[in-house]
């Protein structure tokens, strides 16, 4: 039986490029949760924004050194989930692959298209066998609650927005750009992905706020993506992200309703109970 979850909102962040070196909380402490999945990509500190809890994990580590395949997803989620965080915001930097959504925007992820080849995605396996829903990956009340407060901070937000996960680490050749493009993808990343689905299986609400660095490689008339470009738009818009959460926290309402997705292994585990491990 798992605990209920509490009535009070504890937002477990997971910040991207540009963002390890985490977020101004008060009362922070950095904290140590083992994980059997392993090692959480470095160290957990939380705090309190404004009367809410937030608990922050930089996803490629302090100094930015785990590349993109190499995350261990499983425990940044695992040791989210035991240090009791309610939802999960995740920060992330992409790319875009469309016009309108120009570098400095923001993209309230809604879908996403997973086309990453090499990591651990999942908590289930041999011993118990569980298939979650996720035709709708992201939780709409945290996500539109996130899009105000970034709104709020003074970014150009879109509210919705398919976005692409690619294994990397290299960018995007033209070709495969523009192939998504026509599948339909808005944005892309290498990170999204197995971690909202991880989010899902913790039972975790998820949300992403992407912060667009740049037009990915598309456009013929530009030149190819560059990090340091990436990182630099990341840099300039730390204050926003920053803002961004501090709003968030006004905006909540004062207690957590419960959310469906708390309950999202109700129907999805199919081994039988007295087979289970
Ligand atoms: N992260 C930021 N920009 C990106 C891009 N163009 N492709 C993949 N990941 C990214």
């Amino acid at each position: 039986m798992r605990a209920e979850k509490s009535s009070f909102w504890h937002i477990g962040i997971i910040g991207g490029s540009g963002l390890t070196a985490g977020i101004e909380l008060e009362e922070a402490q950095e904290i140590s949760v083992s994980s059997p999945f392993g090692a959480a990509s470095g160290p957990v500190t939380t705090g309190r924004l404004g009367g809410v809890r937030f608990t922050f994990i930089a996803r490629h580590g302090a100094g930015h050194a785990i590349p993109p395949s190499s995350v261990n997803y499983r425990a940044n989620i695992d040791v989210l989930n035991r240090c009791g965080v309610t939802d999960v915001l995740a920060l992330s930097a992409i790319g875009s692959l469309r016009e309108e959504m120009a570098p400095g925007h923001m993209v309230m992820v809604d879908q996403f298209i997973d086309r990453t080849t090499s990591r651990e995605g999942s908590f289930f396996g041999t011993g118990l066998v569980a298939h979650v829903s996720l035709a709708d990956p992201v939780c709409p009340r945290l996500s539109a609650v996130a899009g105000a407060a970034a709104e709020a901070a003074g970014a150009k937000v879109h509210p919705a927005g398919c976005y692409l996960a690619m294994e990397g680490p290299q960018f995007s050749t033209r070709a495969e750009s523009r192939m998504y493009r026509a599948w339909g993808a808005d944005v892309i990343g290498m990170t999204g992905m197995p971690e909202a689905r991880l989010a899902r299986e913790a039972e975790l609400p998820y949300a992403m706020l992407g912060m667009v660095t740049d037009y990915d490689a598309w456009r013929e008339e530009e030149a190819g993506v560059e990090v340091s470009h990436v990182l630099e738009v990341m840099h300039a818009n730390a204050r926003v992200a920053r803002d961004t959460l501090r709003k968030l926290a006004a905006n909540l309402p004062p207690e957590r309703a419960p959310s469906p997705i708390d309950r999202a292994l109700d129907h999805a585990v199919i081994t039988a109970p007295g087979a289970r491990d």
